[in-house]
């Protein structure tokens, strides 16, 4: 088994090094942490998918420190794409692309045509990628179906002994993941809803984008391939409640007999019983983005919580990205009055 090293921002040539020789380090981005790995090294590439126990047909994100390059795979840049880029990066609006045949291999794009590139925040990834010279795949770096790790704690939580180490820059800032953004058609259309919103979006381009998202069927290659998989899912079963089913949400929680999990704003009135753990996931949309993952997987060490009350927010804005992860955690599940 290998021992996972933990690295702080100033180890980064270590790391990098690492990258190098075709080991899998983890790296912290300003939405969550990605599992990153040699792009251009095919068995490297496969090693995420095994540490992750990621299904094979599901693409990685490919993660790049500037946009030269994204520019030896990607093509048909359209002058939309450069606006986005240019008032975005680096950032989280995560772009896909055509590729130059032949410049990724398929275990990076699952054999579609297309990549995803992202171009994160955070300048010791920025760094780290710079070292290595090359571009590197960044799924989250969580175990597959699990919540998206927003610190390395997570990260070492699920894959300690899997990796060769993990780059430490503190808890991540958004939350949720980045929004994706396929510019590989002439129509524009967000595949995943994430931390840059489609008002932003549509600010800087000055025009609205398709709203056009069917729904996969059975036989079809998905879009957004991870999209239909299983998703952030704790050992709990989630519940959401919508503002004004606290009362009874919390009645009912009170005749369970066992632990219920509170993931709400505020803490004073969702204490009064003892079959409550509490987790405060803060006063706003962008708080609660920020805690939603930490708040699944701290119900994951409590071994009696069997249901968790998760607090539902208006779907706009980053609203979108966070309902858009909470109803995969909970399978769409309500709590109905
Ligand atoms: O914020 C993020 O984007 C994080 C950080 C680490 O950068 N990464 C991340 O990666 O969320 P992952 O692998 O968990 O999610 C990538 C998503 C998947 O749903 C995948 O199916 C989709 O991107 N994807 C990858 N390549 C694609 C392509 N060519 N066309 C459409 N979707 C693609
Ligand atoms: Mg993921």
């Amino acid at each position: 088994m290998l021992i996972t090293k933990i690295y702080k921002p100033a180890e980064v040539e270590k790391a990098a090094d690492e990258l190098r020789k075709g080991e899998l380090i983890a790296f912290p981005t300003e939405t969550v942490y990605g599992l990153g790995a040699d792009a251009t090294n095919e068995l490297a590439v496969k090693r995420v998918y095994l540490a992750k126990g990621r299904p094979s047909d599901n693409p990685l994100i490919v993660t790049v420190s500037s946009i030269e390059m994204m520019e030896k795979f990607a093509t048909d840049i359209s002058d939309d794409a450069r606006k986005l880029i240019k008032h975005f990066w680096p950032g989280s609006l995560t772009f896909v692309f055509k590729i130059k045949p032949g410049t990724l291999s398929k275990t990076v794009t699952g054999g579609l045509k297309t990549a995803a590139f992202r171009m994160p925040e955070n300048e010791v990834t920025r760094k780290l990628i710079e070292l290595a010279q090359v571009p590197i795949v960044g799924p989250s770096a969580n175990s597959s179906g699990k919540p998206s790790p927003t610190t390395a704690a997570h990260v070492y939580h699920d894959l300690e002994g899997r990796i060769a180490g993990i780059v430490d820059d503190g808890p991540t800032q958004v939350g949720v993941e980045s929004t994706i953004i396929d510019m590989s058609t002439n129509k524009l259309v967000i595949l995943r809803p994430g931390a840059v919103t489609r008002e932003e979006i549509e600010e800087v381009l000055q025009k609205k984008l398709d709203t056009d998202h069917h729904e996969v069927g059975k036989d079809e290659t998905p879009k957004a391939p991870g999209m239909k998989y299983k998703h952030y899912a704790p050992d709990a079963q989630v519940l959401i409640v919508e503002e004004g089913k606290w009362e009874a949400a919390l009645n009912w929680a009170k005749k369970q007999p066992y632990l219920v999990g509170i993931m709400a704003p505020g803490i004073e009135e969702k204490t009064l019983s003892k079959n409550f753990v509490f987790f405060d996931l803060g006063n706003n949309v962008e708080q609660a983005s920020h805690n939603l993952f930490a708040g699944l997987r701290y119900f994951d060490d409590k071994k009696d919580v069997k249901w968790i009350l998760a607090a539902g927010f208006a779907e706009q804005g980053l609203g979108i990205a966070y309902m858009n992860r909470l109803k995969k955690s909970a399978g769409d599940q309500f709590f109905i009055d």
